[in-house]
């Protein structure tokens, strides 16, 4: 099957590490003009050199997705500059993992900020552009953590949550104009939001437990899934979350199968 996002205008948010920046990266793999947002200037800095070393086109905008003046004003820029905005990744996000009884106010804020309001900013402001095209795609990042919270992250897991309402809710308000919205909800990779790599061995292996696929998801794949749902491929699909967790407790014990075949060998 080809994914052909040749000079397809992509905006990808959180660019600058992690999951956004793989994903920016096979954005331009694919032939697509990417504009990779962040704060993190330094980031943004490198991510574009590994891009336009291979000869892809890029463009780094240091903006913060909770700042609306900042955020319209860079999709207008990237409008007028390449006269269209096929798609939207809202990949920025922020962790915040404390108990409830243990999180302050501001740091309940930034959580919803950047994860939630952010996201609909973001999303505000590509809608008159993308209807004007009668065409766009929306992806958003939610978290396994929307379907299933985990006790002591109870903050980020309530802001993803409000991710596929507000994914399938523009879904719907866009789907007259051919703009389909989607969300991508990773599982367990190991990036600067998590440390899952540099935890001890039994954490490790707790978490690991929770997962069909018993081994820790790679950018990439996140990748792959959303380079599909932004292409032509994906057409009728919309309003969905889709997992790429390894199946996060898709069964109630997945370890046990492991500790059968660890038996039998
Ligand atoms: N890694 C995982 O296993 C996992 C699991 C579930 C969900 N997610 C989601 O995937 C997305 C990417 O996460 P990641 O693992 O790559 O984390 P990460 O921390 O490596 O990357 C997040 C990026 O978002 C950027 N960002 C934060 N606040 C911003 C703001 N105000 N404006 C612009 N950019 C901002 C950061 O600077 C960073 O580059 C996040 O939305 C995260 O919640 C990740």
């Amino acid at each position: 099957m080809l994914i052909d996002l040749t000079d397809r205008v992509v905006i990808v948010t959180g660019a600058g590490r992690g999951i956004g920046a793989a994903l920016a990266e096979r954005f331009a793999l694919e032939g697509a003009r990417v504009i990779g947002i962040d704060i993190l200037e330094e980031d943004l800095k490198q991510v574009g050199q590994a891009i336009t070393t291979a000869g892809a086109k890029w463009e780094a905008l240091t903006v913060d997705v909770t700042q609306a003046a900042q955020i319209t004003a860079a999709t207008k820029a990237v409008a007028e500059r390449y006269g269209r905005i096929d798609v939207l990744v809202n990949n920025a996000g922020v962790g915040a993992d404390k108990p409830l009884d243990e999180l302050t106010e501001s740091e309940w804020d930034r959580c919803f900020n950047v994860n939630l309001k952010g996201l609909w900013l973001m999303s505000r402001s590509v809608m008159p552009i993308m209807k004007r095209q009668n065409a766009g795609r929306i992806i958003n990042a939610a978290s396994f953590a929307a379907i299933v919270p985990m006790a002591g992250v109870g903050a980020y897991a309530a802001a993803k949550a409000g991710v596929v309402q507000l994914t399938r809710a523009l879904a719907g308000e866009l789907g007259p104009w051919n703009i389909t919205v989607n969300a991508y909800a990773p599982g367990m990779v190991p990036t600067d939001i998590n440390h899952f790599t540099e935890r001890s061995q039994e954490e490790q292996d707790r978490l690991l437990d929770m997962l069909t696929l018993r081994r820790w998801g790679a950018k990439e794949e996140v990748a792959d899934l959303v380079c599909f749902l932004a292409s032509d491929r994906a057409g009728y699909i919309t309003g969905t979350v889709i997992d790429v967790s390894g199946g996060k407790l898709a069964t109630q014990v997945p370890s046990a199968p492991y500790a059968r075949r660890a038996a039998a060998a």
